[in-house]
């Protein structure tokens, strides 16, 4: 896995030194409600949750054991997302994809970028890079993904990347109310990247 470089960003592999900010970024609910399934032990419980989310002490240990997993899921990228000025202000990983255990050529997506910083096109310039490096750097040939209806931010993302809507879905996220969200199904595979981006790797 590479760092990547684009006009405003350095995207990196993750260390434990940024992920005190990631933290503080991932725990607002605006961020996780979209980001992360509650786990069952929670039993959907909103508030629980949260307040599990919000103890550094037990959440830097979950921090720090995917970051020293990190060379043995070595077929997880995730890269930690800095301004030039050496502030985090989000993530990004491409992983596989548990609907295809049979085929590691077709992965799934997932993003963050700090509410503050939202709507600044830090996650359509991160997700470029990614992407471009993906397709051409590693064997994957598909991703196959989803957003929640109600998540505007990450659908329409994938489509001014060029992935296109193929279906819809129940998601495992739910609303305040503990209902299941409705999701859209995305897809976009290598040709289609290319032919919508022009790539700079070849
Ligand atoms: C999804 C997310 C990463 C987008 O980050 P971002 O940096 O704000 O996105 P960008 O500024 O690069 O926007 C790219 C495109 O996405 C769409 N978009 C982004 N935010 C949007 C919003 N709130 N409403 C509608 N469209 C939106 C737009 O088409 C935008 O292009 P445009 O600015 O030319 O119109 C961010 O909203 C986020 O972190 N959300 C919370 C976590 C999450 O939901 N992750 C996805 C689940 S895995």
């Amino acid at each position: 896995m590479s760092n990547l470089e684009t006009e405003r960003l350095s995207l990196r592999k993750p260390t434990m030194t940024e992920q005190y900010d990631l933290w503080n970024i991932l725990r607002q609910e605006k961020v996780w409600q979209y980001y992360m399934s509650i786990p069952d032990r929670f039993n959907n419980d909103r508030k629980a949750f949260q307040e599990s989310l919000d103890d550094w002490s037990k959440q830097e240990k979950f921090f720090k054991r995917k970051i020293d997993n990190a060379e043995e899921d070595s077929d997880k990228y995730t890269w930690s997302i800095f301004l030039k000025n050496g502030k985090v202000i989000g993530q990004m990983t491409v992983q596989p994809n548990d609907n295809y255990p049979d085929n590691p050529r077709i992965r799934t997506v997932g993003w963050f970028i700090d509410p503050k910083l939202q709507r600044q096109g830090y996650a359509y310039e991160a997700a470029r890079a990614v992407l471009d490096y993906m397709f051409s750097q590693t064997n994957l040939e598909e991703i196959r993904t989803e957003a929640n209806v109600v998540n505007p931010g990450s659908w329409g993302l994938m489509e001014k990347l060029g992935f296109v809507r193929i279906g819809e879905s129940i998601s495992s996220h739910y609303d305040i109310d503990g209902n299941p969200l409705k999701q859209y199904n995305y897809m976009i595979n290598r040709d289609m990247y290319l032919t919508k981006n022009k790539c700079k790797i070849k």
